[in-house]
């Protein structure tokens, strides 16, 4: 079977996996509103959680997570031997779950944090009704800070885009990226960290795709396909 149609088996796979989860996901009045907003202005958005985690997550969670999946379907089989995995600025947990679908490991330890207590709270939900293996943990820390272990995969996606700081200052980035990073993001971000990477960093592959919305999604997604750009990064010491 050809790759492309074994990533889009997965998707149509893993959009079951979201249907599964989707009262965390159906569209609402504030949701509706904030998707149009952001639609609107056209640019990078940084969003106040503690008002609008319900409304991110049901505007862009599933469209967040369809993207994740698509991004990590490039690590092919190496996803299943991730044991140890943080997710930086887990919001409501779209990367997580992307990632524990498709890791599919009954060993997996994945760490998510963010800042947001509510957001921590709906990614915790997620992971308890998607029934997936591996054993989940969500904590609240103000990001960068030092996590005390190097995680063998770091995964973030659109953290970058509300933390720049980190991007351009070499100590805080080593602080959060475990022996690999993948990052799914704005290509404008993705450019910024692939042509600025300090010493100690490198490329290990660079992705940009489209994924297409399964039409069991499309009631939740409200577009037929979206882009992806992400940017997987290693050590070089490693
Ligand atoms: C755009 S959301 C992305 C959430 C999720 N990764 C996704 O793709 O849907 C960014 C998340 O990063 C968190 N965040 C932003 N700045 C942070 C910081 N300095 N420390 C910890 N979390 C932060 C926010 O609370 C929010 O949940």
């Amino acid at each position: 079977m050809a790759c492309t149609d074994v990533q889009a088996r997965t998707i149509e796979e893993f959009a079951e996996i979201l249907l599964k989860c989707n009262h965390l996901y159906h569209p609402s009045s504030d949701s509706i509103a904030l998707r149009n907003a952001v639609e609107s202005r056209r640019q990078i958005e940084i969003f106040d959680y503690s008002s609008s985690a319900d409304a991110f997550t049901r505007a862009f969670g599933m469209r967040n997570s369809l993207k994740c999946l698509q991004a990590l379907t490039n690590l092919k089989a190496a996803v299943h031997g991730y044991k140890n995995v943080c997710d930086l600025g887990c919001g409501s947990g779209a990367f997580s779950l992307a990632f524990a679908y498709l890791a599919d490991n009954p060993g997996l330890e994945l760490h998510g944090l963010d800042v947001s207590a509510h957001q921590l709270s709906l990614a915790r939900e997620l992971m308890s009704a998607a029934e997936l293996p591996g054993r989940f943990q969500f904590e609240q820390r103000n990001l960068p800070a030092r996590i005390g272990y190097h995680p063998d995969l770091t995964i973030s996606s659109y953290w970058f885009c509300e933390n720049e700081h980190v991007i351009s200052d070499p100590a805080l980035f080593d602080l959060m990226v475990g022996r690999e990073l993948l990052i799914v993001d704005y290509e404008k971000i993705i450019d910024r960290i692939a042509t600025g990477l300090p010493d100690g960093f490198h490329i290990l592959a660079r992705y940009s795709a489209h994924v297409e919305i399964p039409a069991a999604l499309t009631d939740f997604v409200a577009q037929e396909r979206a882009s992806v750009y992400s940017l997987h990064i290693g050590r070089t010491s490693d």
